[in-house]
């Protein structure tokens, strides 16, 4: 039930400190992630796989991008990500020694589990990361690793895409555990803040009341863009979802090095722009990077809200808006950067007077490919 909230969809951001700490929950045991239901697929399955591939749709895809990042570089595995339905259809190479990993929230997205039937009568193993037990998906695969974002409701989703991150991650620490291919003390670094990560989510729901502000002041707004690099590029993405499906606004997310390939000639005064910057402290390749984009965006007019890290003294003179959220790891910076999205999307969607759980033309679950 909605409880005190206006709707689900804003009961279902506030769970988002939930959804991570429930997915970590009895995950990190002595300094290791622990996975018993990976024992399905057998001991050396992980140093004996190639290639994975994970399969998703929309949002799914989203979280599933972030999460490629993440355990190619930990795992030194090949992980791409590929929207089913196209996966599907196109004759993949597949063998046994590669994992097809299903991202779904609802376990029961047509699109998915066709690639997931597909994949296994080509000889591919399959995982699936599923927020619902006892799924289709879930049932069909070879092994499954549950998020546990609880119940989601709202249309669009929100608390899942942070579970089913998390999930990522974990399976990313294990395989690069099994594989050799991360010290202990880097693992233990990580699973220490991956811990912090909900209280953090937590500080970052305070920005409501800004964004509240932001969102009814850009009522009339009739497009948004969105630039992110490397695990800010796919929160991007998800923001500019989020924005058109509850609020029916035009909205495109891109890869921030893309914009001269193109995308800039939309830059026009006044268009505004969110930005995710990665955190200064940590890289000295992708900061700078960001801030040089921001300075092209911003010389031809654009209105930039930057989510930055708090004190990121060198956006400061760029940004129109800044919305700071706290210090952490740089592949834990999403979780933490796509929460202002999603409110700002809801928030956006109610200053309109939509319906946000049950925006027009679309379905919780889409059983039908
Ligand atoms: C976006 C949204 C959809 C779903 C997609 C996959 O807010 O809800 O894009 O993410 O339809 O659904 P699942 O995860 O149930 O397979």
């Amino acid at each position: 039930e909605k409880g005190g909230w206006p709707s689900f969809m804003a009961k279902e951001i506030d769970e988002d400190p939930e959804a991570v700490a429930n997915t970590l929950r009895g995950r990190i045991v002595e300094g290791r992630v622990a996975l018993p239901d990976l024992d399905a697929l057998g001991d050396d399955f992980f140093n004996d796989i190639h290639r994975i591939i994970i399969v998703a749709c929309g949002t799914a895809a989203y979280s599933a991008q972030v999460g490629a990042y993440a355990m190619e570089k930990w795992a030194r595995v090949p992980v791409q990500v590929e929207l089913a339905h196209e996966f599907r259809y196109r004759d993949p190479v597949l063998d046994s020694r590669t994992l097809i990993v299903s991202m779904s929230q609802s376990g029961e997205t047509m699109d998915t589990l066709m690639a997931v039937r597909y994949a296994m009568s080509r000889g591919a193993k399959t995982l699936s990361i599923c927020n619902t037990q006892g799924a289709t998906i879930p049932r069909e695969s070879d092994a499954v690793v549950y998020t546990h974002a609880g119940p989601e409701v709202a249309v669009a989703s929100t608390k899942a895409f942070l579970a089913q991150i998390t999930a990522l991650y974990l399976l990313g620490i294990y395989t690069a555990t099994v594989r050799g291919t991360m010290t202990d003390e880097r693992r233990e670094e990580l699973l220490t803040e991956f811990q912090t990560i909900p209280e953090k989510v937590r500080t970052v729901l305070g920005v409501r009341e800004r964004i509240h502000e932001l969102a009814n002041w850009m009522a009339d707004t009739r497009s948004v863009l969105y630039l992110g690099r490397n695990v800010g590029y796919p929160i991007a993405l998800e923001g500019a979802l989020k924005l058109k499906e509850i609020a029916y606004i035009h909205a495109e997310g891109f890869a921030a090095g893309e914009l001269k390939h193109g995308p800039i000639a939309l830059i026009e005064p006044g268009q505004p722009v969110f930005v995710i910057v990665p955190s200064p402290r940590h890289d000295d390749t992708l900061h700078p990077k960001i801030v040089s984009n921001i300075q092209e965006i911003r010389a031809r007019g654009a209105r930039v809200l930057a989510i930055c890290e708090v004190g990121d003294a060198a956006v400061l003179p760029y940004a129109d808006e800044v919305i700071a959220v706290p210090p952490t790891e740089p592949f834990f910076e999403p979780l933490l950067a796509v929460v202002p999205l999603q409110i700002f999307a809801i928030e956006l969607a109610t200053a309109k007077g939509l319906d946000v759980d049950q925006p027009r033309n679309l379905a919780k679950s889409v059983t039908v490919e």
